[in-house]
């Protein structure tokens, strides 16, 4: 399978790990061999190498900073723009891995839309372009007759979205609830240990758990993009952001933290949808709500179905090999479907 791969931040650079480590048994057990025939980066350079680029070289090269410390080999084109990669690469799958913009989802989803105009399959841990151009990517992926996937752009490679639209389809499912961003999750339970919002935003960027922009997170922009993509996703939901009733955990205070700990309930950031809409909010959970005990950077969702009840998964919903992890996991469905 020739892959694409557009942005090389953490989520891409841990994808590429994870094949380095993985790639003698992803052959074996799989029949999965994953040739990168370029990588697209917005101001550390691209390479492209239609034979497939070497994945020691290209870890070594981004390590250093900038993908002009590749070494030369034949055949390989540097620095194109990111258009002419896209068409003249010879991939079969277009992997978007940049930066979300959840303004315009741009330039991402014209990547996408001209991924499948060059007849490849797409496959994004990008939030912005499935949150604000589902309709038109899914219009271009049936037209091309290639696959569309998603599964990093909601609780990283944990399996939310394969669970409920693979293994619980002939279920109905009613509506989802989550913890679906990780760093407001992270902060809350670390403001309920007595440590003040500044401190634990600072400890948050540190970490790498914000978005480049962390209103995003603080404010349920984040939170309320995944619950547009799971609401279209789980029930075809023609909505937007806007349609949401959102609010962040910038409205919370350690003082309200406080008053719901001694009334042994907890603050969590709640993402719901419904056929109907959904919400983003900080709400009071009693203790013995199975959301109430999910800790830290890990998400959780839930799922109402009319033949199990509620089913709940519980892992990581952000970092790199968990949301590198995504896009190997998607790569596979693509290879499963062309098997079978
Ligand atoms: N900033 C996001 C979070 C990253 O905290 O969950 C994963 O989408």
């Amino acid at each position: 399978m020739k892959v694409a791969l557009i942005g090389f931040g953490t989520v891409g650079q841990g994808f590429v790990e994870i094949l380095q480590e993985k790639h003698a048994s992803l052959a074996e057990k799989y029949g999965l061999t994953v040739e990168i025939v370029a990588v697209a980066t917005h101001s550390r350079g691209s390479l492209m190498q239609p034979d497939g680029l070497d994945i020691d070289a290209l870890l070594d090269a981004i390590g250093k900073g900038h993908l002009r410390h590749y070494p030369h080999r034949e055949g390989l084109v540097r620095d194109v723009v990111t258009e002419t990669l896209i068409d003249q690469c010879g991939a079969d799958v277009l992997l978007e891995a940049s930066w979300t913009n959840l303004q315009t989802g741009q330039p991402a989803t014209d990547y996408c839309l001209r991924g499948f105009q060059n007849g490849q399959h797409v496959v994004l841990a990008n939030k912005g372009p499935v949150a604000l151009h589902y309709q038109q990517l899914a219009q271009a992926a049936k037209a091309a007759g290639k696959a569309l996937r998603y599964e990093g752009t909601v609780m990283a490679g944990t399996p939310s979205l394969a669970l409920a639209k693979e293994a619980l389809a002939g279920c109905t499912i009613s509506a989802a609830k989550g913890i679906l961003n990780g760093s407001t999750n992270y902060m809350l339970t670390e403001m309920e240990r007595g440590i003040d919002y500044e401190t634990v935003m600072d400890d948050a960027k540190a970490k790498g758990y914000l978005e480049a922009d962390p209103t995003a997170d603080v404010g349920g922009w984040d939170a309320a993009s995944k619950a547009v993509i799971l609401a279209r996703s789980l029930f075809g939901a023609n909505i937007t952001i806007d349609d949401l009733d959102v609010s962040g955990i910038d409205v919370i205070s350690s003082g309200d933290i406080a008053a719901a700990k001694a009334a042994g309930e907890r603050y969590k950031l709640i993402a719901e949808v419904t056929p109907a809409g959904g919400s983003v909010k900080a709400v009071r959970l009693p203790l013995a709500d199975p959301l109430a005990g999910v800790a830290g950077t890990t998400n959780a969702i839930t799922f109402e179905t009319d033949l199990l009840g509620p089913v709940t998964l519980v892992g990581a919903g952000a970092g790199r090999r968990e949301t590198g992890f995504a896009l190997l996991a998607d790569l596979l469905a693509i290879q499963r479907q062309k098997v079978t």
